[in-house]
């Protein structure tokens, strides 16, 4: 079989699947499967594919029709210039995240941060990132669940990252070591409210409820952070956090009597996306 005849007929499978991006899907999965870049691929369809990659390709059809995120049959996601490894168990990277790294890189270099605190870590997109793009900072990275934290591990291998600190552990009871004070802490929480997790799409609700499920109102991880993470933000430090479509508000109204000051940005979709806090 030829890439044009497996992408055609992966194509076909994918669409009478209701898959609405089966072009790009498809091309990815072959690639992948193929193990070549995309130019290769279009650049030479005539090429054969081995009967091993074929199988290996027919494979990951099976697990896309199967509603698998395409994120994890491929093993990896591109975020911020660079390869994160992901799967079952940890969050995959979104775009609007790109967003809030390069907010958080903007504030590292106007505080002349030192020191950096990634909350929820998952992959380590945020802190990994802002740790391979401030090599003179140190990042302590915080990830509860044992599964996301082995892809965090394994990207800080992959990527080089030697000044990040990775910490297994819960934000609701973790104590920073030697009292050390972050200059910036950045966050992407879990925030969708409990009662909205069975209406998601159905690749998201393949990603795992730890990482998504933020409480009744989806408000837990801020106050958390709010109560407890204050202390560790030195004075005149920030903190840069996610949210979700309509939080954001809600989520600066519990930093409005404990520190200086409170914004709400938007991203490019004009969504209110990110807060940040002048503590
Ligand atoms: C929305 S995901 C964000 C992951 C990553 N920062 C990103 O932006 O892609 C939230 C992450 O918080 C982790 N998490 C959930 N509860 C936690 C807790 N109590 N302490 C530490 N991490 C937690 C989840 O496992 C998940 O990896």
């Amino acid at each position: 079989m030829t890439l044009r005849e497996a992408y055609r007929a992966g194509l076909l499978r994918l669409r009478a699947a209701e898959n609405t991006d089966a072009e790009f899907d498809c091309g990815c999965l072959l690639e992948c499967a193929a193990g070549i870049s995309r130019t290769a691929r279009l650049s030479n369809p005539q090429a054969e594919l081995s009967p091993e990659k074929e199988r290996q390709f027919l494979e990951m059809l099976d697990r896309r029709e199967g509603g698998e995120p395409l994120q994890y049959i491929l093993g990896k996601w591109s975020f911020y210039g660079r390869e994160f490894s992901v799967g079952e168990g940890v969050l995959i990277p979104r775009p609007e995240t790109e967003e809030l790294v390069a907010l958080a890189s903007e504030r590292m270099l106007a505080l002349h941060a030192q020191t950096v605190f990634d909350l929820c870590a998952g992959s380590g997109c945020i802190g990994l990132t802002l740790a391979l793009e401030h090599p003179e900072a140190q990042v302590y990275l915080l990830e509860k669940y044992a599964a996301a934290f082995r892809y965090l591990q394994k990207n800080q291998t992959d990527l080089r990252a030697a000044n990040a600190r990775l910490f297994m552990a819960d934000v609701a009871d973790f104590t920073p070591p030697d009292g050390e004070q972050a200059d910036l802490l950045v966050s992407n929480p879990p925030y969708v409210e409990s009662g909205q997790i069975p209406d998601l799409q159905r690749e998201v609700q393949r990603e795992p409820r730890t990482a998504l499920d933020g409480g009744a109102d989806g408000l837990a991880f801020y106050r958390l952070i709010a109560e407890k993470w204050l202390s560790y933000v030195r004075r005149g430090g920030e903190i840069l956090l996610e949210c979700g479509d309509g939080q954001g508000e809600a989520v600066a109204a519990l930093f409005a009597d404990k520190t200086a000051e409170q914004q709400v940005l938007l991203d490019r979709n004009h969504i209110d996306r990110f807060v940040r806090v002048i503590v």
